[in-house]
């Protein structure tokens, strides 16, 4: 069984007083966390404010980002290790903002996945086509090839530490979302993705999220779903009732 992992990515949102008050109000409205598991991925400055506020409650701390190396000059980067000291148990890699917005391409996405896994940051990793590539028909092979190059070189053993995020590019953002049987077969073709790389078994323990205008709406339908196994929230992370909501999900 996989456990439901609901992670709230603030992107470029919350001061640490911002940052500091939604946590407050999701710990007070915190629902019974049976069998799920939540996360929130502040900016870096809010990080160890959040963290500090997180430390032994049910709400794990995950970053957005992640430079390769362990440490050196490089200038405006934050390693893995420094992500650990903060408190962090996750790190976002691959978010399509990144890839398209900063032009990270898959060689560099790995990197930065395999330097999580070195440093025991559990990476979620984005992958998503956008509009264009959908009309053409391309969502598959593109998506396929994100989670091939996403995954080079990660050995069986790190497989169960891997989250993965399928995020239309098309659906972040925007208001639209896949609808629930979209989502779920490309989640399936992710899957059997997995399963050509590394057999069944370990493929069928890897969470694979789904992420583009989740909201309170329509976060049920997309949970009941097979391989459906939690969400990366936006915009509906950024107000303590709306994540609630989508962190107390009914299937
Ligand atoms: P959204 O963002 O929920 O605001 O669409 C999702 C994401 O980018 O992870």
């Amino acid at each position: 069984m996989r456990t439901p992992l609901i992670a709230g990515n603030w992107k470029m949102y919350k001061t640490v007083p911002e940052a500091v008050a939604l946590v407050e109000a999701l710990l007070r409205g915190l629902p019974a966390m049976d069998g799920c598991e939540a996360l929130v991925c502040p900016p870096f400055t809010a990080l160890h404010a959040v963290g500090g506020l997180l430390r032994d409650t049910p709400i794990g701390l995950g970053g957005q980002d992640v430079f390769y190396e362990a440490q050196g000059a490089y200038t405006g980067a934050i390693s893995a290790p420094m992500l650990r000291d903060a408190g962090c148990a996750y790190v976002i890699v691959g978010h399509s903002e990144r890839r398209q917005i900063f032009g990270e391409g898959d060689a560099l996405v790995n990197r930065k996945l395999r330097a999580a896994l070195a440093h025991s940051l559990r990476p979620i990793l984005c992958v998503g086509e956008t509009k264009p590539q959908r009309d053409a028909g391309q969502a598959e092979t593109i998506v396929v090839g994100q989670v091939r190059a996403g995954l080079a070189e990660v050995g069986d053993a790190a497989l169960p530490e891997v989250v993965i995020a399928y995020e239309p590019v098309w659906a972040i953002g925007t208001g639209d979302t896949a609808t629930p049987a979209d989502a779920q077969a490309m989640h399936a073709t992710i899957r059997h993705t997995l399963v050509e790389l590394y057999g069944m078994q370990a493929a069928e323990q890897v969470r694979i999220q789904y992420g583009g205008s989740v909201k309170p709406d329509n976060v049920d339908e997309l949970m009941s779903q097979p391989d459906i196994d939690g969400a990366l929230v936006g915009g509906a992370s950024l107000t303590a009732e709306s994540f609630l909501r989508i962190i107390g999900f009914r299937q």
